[in-house]
């Protein structure tokens, strides 16, 4: 079957296309010779993924899921949350972001969070949604080049390595979007055995 992933963000895209089974074509926007950004307007992460995902529904009449992660930290009271992309002002500037969740967190002891990841899939004409979740906790300064956004500051509980420091494997078995994924990947192949 063929499948979009609707994300312009390639480090994702290359997460999940490792993820897919060789059953599924996975498309990215790209693909679909689409550029432009999709707007997020809601105000929960299942709002936004729902109508990245319903906007190339629409446009493009083909099955599709798109994913919306935020970065939700115990002290902050959850931020910064669905705002994480643009938590810093600037939308997107991952340096900014983490600058801005490692002053607030100055003086904090507790340093506890999680990424959470919903996927919205659109189906025919059904829809669903898949969350992931990983515990873990912010460090004091930057550590390691792999992956994006805020890895380089987030340690998944059991480890002692950041997620910018752990390979794409290994944050695979893991990570917030893995999960969810997974999940949606469960789902698709229950299906296909049902049939
Ligand atoms: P969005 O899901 O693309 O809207 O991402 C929201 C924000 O979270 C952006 O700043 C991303 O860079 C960041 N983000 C999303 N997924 C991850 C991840 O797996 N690790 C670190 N940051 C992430």
């Amino acid at each position: 079957m063929q499948l979009v992933f609707a994300t312009h963000n390639q480090h994702k895209f290359q997460e999940v296309k490792a993820m897919v089974p060789t059953n599924i074509q996975l498309l990215s926007l790209k693909d679909l010779g689409l550029l432009d950004d999709i707007p997020e307007t809601g105000k929960t992460l299942a709002e936004n993924a729902q109508i990245k995902a319903d906007f190339i529904t629409q446009k493009f009449n083909i099955d599709c899921f798109a994913d919306d992660t935020g970065l939700v930290i115990e002290v902050l009271d959850g931020e910064p949350g669905v705002y994480s992309a643009r938590y810093a002002g600037t939308e997107k500037d991952d340096d900014a972001n983490m600058q801005k969740v490692l002053a607030k967190l100055k003086d904090h002891l507790n340093r506890g969070a999680h990424f959470k990841t919903v996927f919205a899939l659109n189906l025919g004409k059904k829809k669903y949604l898949f969350e992931g979740i990983v515990h873990g906790e912010i460090i004091t300064e930057k550590r390691g080049n792999e992956g994006f956004g805020y890895d380089p500051i987030f340690k998944p509980s059991g480890y002692e390595k950041t997620f910018a420091e752990l390979t794409l494997e290994t944050k695979n078995k893991i990570s917030h979007r893995a999960k969810a994924m997974q999940q949606l990947i469960d789902f698709l192949s229950n299906m296909g055995s049902q049939r």
